[in-house]
């Protein structure tokens, strides 16, 4: 495994659309188990193809207390959602901001795993809150889209900031 380079904001490769996963051979379990290592080394509960720089529609998250229960989810697609919820995020392509956002607060998606085979999920909470960030991803979209005008240069020039003292 390894670890891989995490495109950050405003970098125009995260505003790319992901393609359709057809192939599931073992280039594509490769690069599931590189972005897991890099969402947990971050430290990071979710990471998207796009932000490694690979046009595939292919997310990793893992929610879990004990770092244990890792989750592929390959061309995912919201069949169903329910109730709304203010939540606050970040991401590893924002490191160190985070803000507000509404997302449904419960959703049943579909994706496949990395063989190909297709399966359901239901879920709330955290989960469900990193699968909706993780599928914007997917389509080029990025948490501070939702923000106000005002909100989001506050936010951008928090990042500006972090920056700076990060290197
Ligand atoms: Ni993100």
């Amino acid at each position: 495994m390894a670890k891989l380079e995490i495109l950050e904001f405003p970098d125009p490769r995260l505003r790319l659309n992901a393609q359709t996963v057809e192939v599931f051979d073992a280039a594509l379990k490769r690069l599931a188990d590189d972005m897991l290592e890099t969402m947990y080394a971050a430290p990071g509960i979710g990471l998207a193809a796009t932000q490694v720089n690979e046009q595939k529609r292919l997310l990793v998250t893992d929610v879990s207390e004990g770092r244990d229960a890792p989750l592929v989810l390959v061309n995912p697609e919201l069949l169903e959602t329910s109730g709304t919820e203010m939540c606050q995020e970040g991401c590893l392509s924002f490191p160190g901001v985070y803000a507000d956002v509404e997302r449904k607060e419960w959703v049943r998606v579909k994706a496949q795993d990395v063989t190909g085979k297709s399966f359901e999920l239901e879920t709330g909470g955290l989960l469900a809150v990193c699968i909706q960030h993780e599928m914007d991803h997917l389509v080029g979209k990025v948490f501070v889209d939702y923000l106000s005008p005002l909100k989001r240069s506050l936010l951008l020039r928090k990042l500006e900031k972090q920056r700076r003292h990060a290197g």
